[in-house]
């Protein structure tokens, strides 16, 4: 095993071989950078395809050529047209530890194998391209400092909304800037089925068995319907953003598969649109001092059909970003799917091999703000609750005694009376989490209270 931090070669390291500390001066001698790939899916054979179908343009963009030395999947034998099969290994930790691999691409996904299988290849002083949100959501620290050690290249752009440009932008252009909030659609398939739910007005499971069949939604929809993909990107993100670490636990989670085709008409008649957005957010200088926490959470919610995420439709994907000094921005596009992740990793590909050829390193974990995750009770937002009440004298001012009970305070009431049972739609000023919690659990106690049939969160005012 090499190590990038050695300053001269191995004996056994190929000629292209060479360190960050060896190679000063750009080397234009045309040998190739050796890369790795680990997986061959739907991402890495479309990765493996475009190696090939655009090696001059790349080789020309880097510098030198970027030759693909071994695809390390489980099943070789399986048919994958245009990639020739002597490509094929099924002995990844032969592959990444070969003395001549200069790149690795992971796109296998999941904590283990991956987890070892990159930090053996930066052991290896290989600089690694992955597309693995599972991995850098759970234990990115110990990946970025592999990297930092083996003074290699750690990059990620296809981890979060596949094509999207939303790494780099986090990373490096705004790194001058103070981001204050990304909001973003980071998940395809939860955004398609509340899309279609709210253009047809049908309910969650046939939403979801549709796009099941249209190839939209897994047979297992878990990981997106409950949110767990969208949590582990907004641990990438808001690391990112707010130069700490936040890990896919520390993210407050909530999927869509409680969301009722009748939330999604009460969105409507206030003039929003339910979607599932991955908040992140660095509480106000004014209410936390210097101490400045963040807010990371996952949910569905309402939003209004003016903001700049409520048009984003189908499975496409969107972060909004907010920062001190460049304002509001958004970012739009394809989140999934083999070419426009694809794009990413080739991407980042192209980067880490221009690093390697000028002898450099791209830029490294910075976590040196080390805030704290502001727990969900103390979070502040708006909601929107639908009651069923009796129609009887008093029991507006009664619910109304609970909210202000709980401090929390009333900014609209709807009331549609049905003989002796109504239904009452109340949205609240900002409230934290926890005084909402208390007011449903008050609301419940009331026996001119039927029930409370939806509490959802409204952002983006
Ligand atoms: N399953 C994800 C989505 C794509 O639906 O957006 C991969 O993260």
């Amino acid at each position: 095993m090499t190590s990038a931090t050695a300053t001269s070669a191995p004996p056994n390291a190929g000629p292209v071989r060479q360190t960050a500390a060896a190679a000063s001066t750009t080397d234009l001698s045309g040998s190739p950078l050796r890369v790795a790939l680990l997986g061959c899916g739907v991402v890495g054979s479309e990765v493996a395809r475009l190696l090939t179908e655009q090696a001059v343009d790349l080789r020309a963009r880097v510098g030198r050529p970027l030759e693909l030395v071994g695809i390390a999947v489980r099943r070789p034998n399986r048919s994958r047209p245009g990639i020739d099969p002597a490509l094929f290994t099924t002995d990844a930790a032969s592959l990444v530890t070969r003395p001549d691999v200069d790149l690795v691409i992971e796109v296998i996904g999941g904590i283990e194998p991956a987890r070892s299988l990159i930090l053996a290849a930066l052991a290896n002083g290989a600089s690694v391209v992955t597309a693995n949100k599972a991995l850098l959501a759970e234990d990115g620290a110990t990946l970025f400092t592999a990297a930092e050690q083996a003074k290699a290249d750690l990059y990620f752009e296809a981890a979060v909304a596949g094509a999207i440009p939303i790494i780099r932008p986090l990373r490096e252009s705004l790194v001058g800037d103070e981001i204050t909030s990304v909001i973003g659609i980071v998940n395809g398939t939860t955004n398609f089925i509340l899309d279609k739910m709210d253009t047809d007005g049908a309910g969650f499971a046939e939403t979801l068995a549709e796009a099941q069949e249209l190839g939209y939604a897994e047979a297992d929809p878990t990981a997106d319907v409950e949110g767990f993909d969208a949590a582990a990107k907004a641990a990438i993100l808001a690391s990112l953003a707010f130069h700490t670490r936040v890990t896919a636990a520390d993210v407050y989670r909530e999927g869509i598969s409680e969301v009722s085709s009748s939330d999604i008409s009460s969105a409507k008649a206030i003039g929003c649109v339910v979607k599932l957005l991955a908040l992140c957010q660095l509480s106000d200088p004014s209410t936390s001092g210097r101490d400045r926490s963040v807010s990371v959470r996952v949910h569905p919610a309402m939003i209004p059909r003016s903001h700049p995420l409520a048009g984003v439709g189908g499975a496409y994907n969107a972060i909004f970003v907010e920062s001190r000094s460049a304002g509001r921005l958004m970012f739009y596009g394809p989140g999934a799917g083999g070419s426009p992740t694809a794009s990413a990793v080739l991407g980042d590909l192209v980067t880490v091999a221009r690093n390697r050829v000028r002898g450099a390193v791209g830029p490294g974990e910075s976590s040196y703000a080390a805030r704290p995750v502001a727990a969900i009770g103390s979070v502040t937002t708006r909601y929107h609750l639908s009651l069923e009440v009796a129609d009887v004298a008093g029991v507006l001012a009664r619910i109304a005694q609970v909210f202000a009970e709980h401090d929390v305070s009333i900014q609209t009431v709807r009331q549609n009376g049905r003989g002796a049972e109504a239904s009452l739609v109340i949205v609240t000023h900002r409230a934290t989490d926890a005084a909402l919690s208390a007011t449903v659990a008050s609301l419940h106690e009331l026996d001119v209270v039927r029930d409370v049939t939806s509490v959802m969160r409204v952002e983006g005012e």
